[in-house]
């Protein structure tokens, strides 16, 4: 059997912009027909919303894109860095959160900041943090997610040797 590519997305609370990102990236392997080769799940480095589905702003604006969002919030573990090939954060404070964390468990998972792959991002571009703002937070996070989906794809089929 083929080896399952695996990959975590990770936000701070797991409620807004993670669990958007697992579901484009979802939808994005559905249609390419590689939803069998990859494991994806999402995962917060705060506790604050364990056990909680995704924000209902993510879900109506996933929705809007044909793109349904399940899950629950949960927080990232230790095991998260052998578990996962790459790892993937949506602004700098997690990526410096995940760094940190690596650096005391160990473990070989390569660490990225999501919009490292958005044709439209400048050097160390983040997905702000929708929370306390309004619906449009929720629809530019949205776009800069899926843009920045398609490039993480690219990437890691390359990195994975199966690109066409
Ligand atoms: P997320 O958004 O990290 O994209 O899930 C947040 C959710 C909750 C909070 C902050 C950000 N909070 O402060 O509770």
């Amino acid at each position: 059997m083929t080896r399952e590519i695996a990959v975590l997305f990770v936000c701070l609370g797991n409620i807004c912009r993670s669990p958007l990102a697992e579901g484009v990236f979802r939808h994005l392997l559905d249609q390419e027909g590689l939803a069998d080769r990859f494991r994806v799940d999402s995962a917060g480095t705060d506790s604050w919303h364990v056990g909680e589905s995704p924000d209902a702003r993510s879900v109506r604006t996933a929705a809007a894109h044909g793109i349904s969002l399940g899950g629950h919030a949960r927080q990232t573990l230790p095991e998260d860095f052998r578990r996962f090939d790459y790892i993937v954060a949506m602004d700098r404070s997690n990526l410096a959160d995940l760094q940190r964390f690596r650096d005391g468990v160990g473990g070989e998972a390569s660490l990225y900041l999501l919009r490292e792959f958005d044709p439209q991002g400048e050097p160390g571009a983040e997905v702000p943090d929708p929370y306390y703002g309004g619906p449009k937070g929720f629809e530019d996070a949205f776009a800069m997610v899926e843009r920045s989906c398609r490039g993480l794809l690219d990437h890691i089929l390359e990195e994975e040797g199966m690109a066409s």
